[in-house]
């Protein structure tokens, strides 16, 4: 391995390309022929090998003077992007992690969700649906009972989902017709029988205090005041359910500064797209209102990928965007960008519940893939005076890895596992051996099914192997509050970088390697924990 000495490095790279961190040793990216493969030099290598040394930082360096807006979408030197999240956060396209209920909660915090496209096109669009026409302060309610449930299933369904208040419909659909409302005060567990149905204890919809769909929130709120309920269910002329409006909710609305909202007020959403139906399913995401879309592949270096960009140039122009990917190198990225992709995705095999290395033996290390690709990146603006943004996609685990990716050269990440764990994610909260788990499931799992993923083309679609697995994930409560806790951190360590701007972040970010050894050294280590459930791999 070639190692130079930093001060060697530092200059040798200053010459050359301005707008990246510098690492102390040398990444030799280009592949080496060696008899008949080309190999590629280096090892490759992942976050948890890498550290940040602190920098300079001035009084202005503090966490509140950080911003961390970044551009989601191409665009050409001297304009601006036409999206630019506030928070340099995405939620992967799969099933387990992107449905409306956790693209709305993101939005919110000022980043976006990719709805997955692993379902019938008319699925995913009307899920864009539901993010599109959300109103701030009216929920859809995602654990809905009908009249013949019971006792049972009304506390089977608090301990998943952790609510308490539970509209009744008819059908048991969040919009179905509206028949009453249970909430703990209901039900008594210790006298009342587990099969005592819904409709013997719920309070009936005669009963209860609605208000009609054309009711604003600020109407909706002084009901609640004046009424001393704690919901307000609303229903349309038809009597069918439309959503809840919470007391609890009164206030959160308004504390959201960073929110990213379309130029209609309504929530930025991406979707997920494949190369084989899209003439079928992105014209119905366009019409529900997809802000983006995001082609979903396990390898993007192909023509599979080409195609489907052309066709939507062909029928939208450039007015729908779109990201490519993954791909892990150099030439991947200028294949990509070349295509006219909007982003460019950068990842294979490094995802929490992937398998492809160890079932296909391809892929790269993501720290490694990630510093080539933008350097690439950097080489294409400075050529033609494009900037397609790279989003670090898969193998995030400590906050400190967001860090690093971004140091790296990321202008956005995309996390899978990260998200499963939250309230917001649409998979069930289990209670295993003691402890709040959520399930979490990999795209190219026998569980998802999600062949178009991993198909090569042709006739035939069955995929003969999995690439990904079925697991847990420990649960981990709102996605707000764990967002705003990895956030802090961020910021706090790019002030210790001296940087104020992921741009700047890049451009003053000094990394090392750490050896083995070291690794050891950075976590608590020769003492006794007092807490053995203090595991910080997943905060
Ligand atoms: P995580 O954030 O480490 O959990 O990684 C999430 C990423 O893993 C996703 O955004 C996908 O790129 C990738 N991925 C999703 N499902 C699979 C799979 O079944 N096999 C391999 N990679 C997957």
């Amino acid at each position: 391995m070639c190692c130079l000495s930093y001060q060697q490095h530092t200059t040798q790279r200053a010459t050359h390309v301005s707008f990246q961190a510098v690492y102390i040793t040398v990444q030799d990216v280009e592949p080496k022929e060696i008899g008949m493969a080309k190999f590629f030099e280096e090892e490759s290598h992942t976050f948890s090998e890498y550290l940040l040394v602190p920098g300079y930082s001035s009084s202005k360096n503090i966490p509140s003077n950080v911003s961390l807006e970044t551009p989601l979408v191409r665009y050409a030197k001297g304009e601006k992007p036409s999206i630019t999240m506030h928070i340099p956060m995405v939620s992967a396209i799969m099933q387990a992690v992107s449905g409306p209920r956790l693209a709305i909660a993101l939005a919110q915090e000022g980043g976006i969700s990719f709805i997955y496209g692993s379902q019938s096109p008319e699925n995913e669009a009307q899920m864009v649906r539901e993010v599109k026409s959300y109103k701030a302060g009216f929920v859809i309610s995602d654990s809905t009972l009908t009249p013949d449930m019971t006792l049972a299933d009304v506390l089977e369904l608090k301990e998943r989902t952790g609510h308490t208040t539970m509209p009744v419909t008819e059908d048991g659909t969040p919009t179905g017709k509206f028949c009453g409302i249970v909430t703990s005060r209901d039900y008594r567990v210790s006298r009342d029988e587990p099969q005592k149905p819904v409709r013997e204890f719920m309070t009936a919809a005669s009963d209860c205090i609605t208000a009609n769909a054309r009711t604003s929130l600020k109407e909706c709120n002084d009901i609640i005041w004046e009424q001393k309920v704690n919901q307000l269910p609303i229903v349309d002329d038809n009597g069918n359910l439309v959503s809840l409006v919470f007391r609890k909710d009164y206030d959160s609305h308004k504390s959201r500064p960073d929110e990213l909202l379309d130029e209609h007020k309504r929530y930025i959403v991406g979707a997920g797209i494949n190369t084989r139906d899209y003439a079928q399913r992105v014209p119905l995401l366009i019409d529900a209102g997809a802000d983006v879309l995001c082609i979903d592949s396990s390898e993007g270096f192909s023509e599979w990928q080409k195609l489907t960009i052309d066709w939507i140039r062909e029928h939208y122009g450039t007015s729908v965007k779109v990201g490519a990917g993954n791909v892990v190198d150099a030439a991947g990225f200028r294949y990509l960008a070349d295509c006219g992709a909007d982003f460019v995705k950068v990842g294979i095999g490094g995802g929490s519940i992937c398998i492809t290395r160890e079932q296909k033996g391809i892929g790269r290390g993501q720290a490694s893939a990630l510093i080539d690709v933008c350097r690439a990146r950097d080489e294409y603006y400075e050529q033609t005076g494009v900037y397609v943004p790279v989003c670090s996609d898969g193998g995030i685990v400590y906050d400190y890895h967001m860090t690093l990716a971004l140091a790296m050269g990321a202008d956005f990440l995309m996390l899978g596992r990260y998200f499963a764990r939250f309230d917001e994610s649409p998979t069930r909260r289990l209670n295993v051996n003691g402890s709040y788990v959520k399930e979490y499931w990999g795209e190219g799992s026998a569980r998802a099914r999600n062949w178009a993923r991993y198909d090569l083309g042709g006739k035939k679609k069955a995929l003969s192997f999995v690439e990904g697995v079925d697991s847990y994930v420990p649960y981990a409560g709102p996605l707000k509050d764990n967002v705003e806790g990895s956030l802090t951190k961020v910021r706090s360590t790019m002030c210790n970088c001296g940087a104020l701007t992921l741009a700047e972040l890049r451009d003053k970010a000094r990394i090392t390697r750490v050896s083995a050894t070291s690794l050891v050294e950075g976590g608590a280590h020769d003492v006794m924990l007092k807490d053995s459930n203090s595991d910080m791999n997943f905060r």
